[in-house]
């Protein structure tokens, strides 16, 4: 089975070049060797490598930039993900859009679930709910995935950030009422290789288990960071409010996802999400 993906050089797709089954054959491209938002080059590429699905794992993910940078982020999230699913009609092939717990407001207190009313609050959320759509309406059997709070031992992210900023700052102040579920993309990407050995359809929520606020996350980090020797001593983490720091993006204040239908459609527990920041550390240490 032949499979392309696009933006294999973000962090989903580097979790899933590390986690490709050997039955699958992988193509990997990236903005240089395939820019989705052109036509002309996505109809070259289902020529060359007539593939039997393709996983769009690139996006515009710049979340508060989106906000100053609209036109960009629809090209890219919605627009280029809508060529993709034709091209895939033209060809037979199945599709994989990865979307946002962004896509949601908020404002529930319990878990969201696949079918729940998505509500983005900014530009990006709009832009990957926008994605979303186009792609089930040109493709009816499309696999959309929803994941939350991504991080990976390659490229920019949180994980990355704190620790580069627990090495360079005598204390942190990091918000502590906005909660979700880091995810590490190995955890996405094995459930992605999950999905479509099943050949699911419709819309399947996957992150690492359990919730933290990002200030939880934080201090997780520290801590787990001391332990591995990737950081030499602690500083104080102080819990601070969304008011304090102000972003130009507007992010849910709850956006846990409801995981139940994945597990249960690939016979899998989700790891707990501190094992699998534990593990991530363990990959940084030895790479
Ligand atoms: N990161 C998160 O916290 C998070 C949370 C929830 C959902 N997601 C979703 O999960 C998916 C994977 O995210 P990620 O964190 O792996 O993203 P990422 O690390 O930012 O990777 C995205 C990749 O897409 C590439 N790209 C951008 N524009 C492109 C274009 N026009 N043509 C081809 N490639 C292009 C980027 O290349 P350049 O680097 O050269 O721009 C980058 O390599 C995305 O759909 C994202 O929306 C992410």
């Amino acid at each position: 089975m032949k499979v392309l993906v696009t933006g294999a050089d973000g962090q989903l797709g580097y979790e899933l070049k590390r986690s490709c089954p050997q039955y699958i054959s992988l193509i990997e491209t990236d903005q240089e060797s395939l820019d989705i938002t052109d036509s002309t080059a996505i109809a070259a590429a289902f020529e060359e490598y007539a593939p039997d699905w393709l996983v769009n794992a690139a996006a515009y993910t710049a979340v508060d930039k989106a906000e100053s940078d609209q036109e960009a982020a629809e090209a890219i999230n919605a627009k280029a993900a809508g060529l993709l699913a034709s091209a895939c009609v033209t060809h037979s092939a199945r599709m994989v859009q990865i979307s946002t717990d962004f896509v949601f407001d908020g404002l529930q207190s319990t878990p969201y679930a696949p079918e729940d009313r998505p509500r983005p609050l900014s530009v990006y959320g709009a832009t990957k709910l926008a994605g979303e759509q186009v792609v089930s309406e040109t493709l009816p059997d499309a696999l959309i995935i929803r994941t939350s709070w991504l991080y990976s031992a390659h490229g920019s992210n949180f994980v990355k950030s704190m620790l580069n900023l627990m090495q360079s700052r005598d204390e942190l102040g990091i918000v502590c009422d906005q909660i979700g579920s880091p995810t590490w993309a190995a955890t996405l990407a094995n459930a992605t290789w999950q999905l479509i050995e099943k050949g699911a359809s419709g819309i399947f929520h996957c992150s690492d288990n359990g919730i933290a606020s990002w200030y939880d996350f934080a201090v997780a980090i520290q801590e787990e960071a001391v332990v591995t020797g990737l950081l030499k001593q602690e500083i104080p983490v102080r819990p601070i409010r969304t008011r304090q720091y102000p972003t130009p993006a507007r992010r849910p204040a709850y956006s846990v996802l409801d995981k139940q239908q994945t597990e249960s459609q690939i016979g899998v527990i989700f790891p707990y999400w501190r094992v699998s920041l534990r593990n991530m550390l363990a990959q940084l240490i030895h790479e």
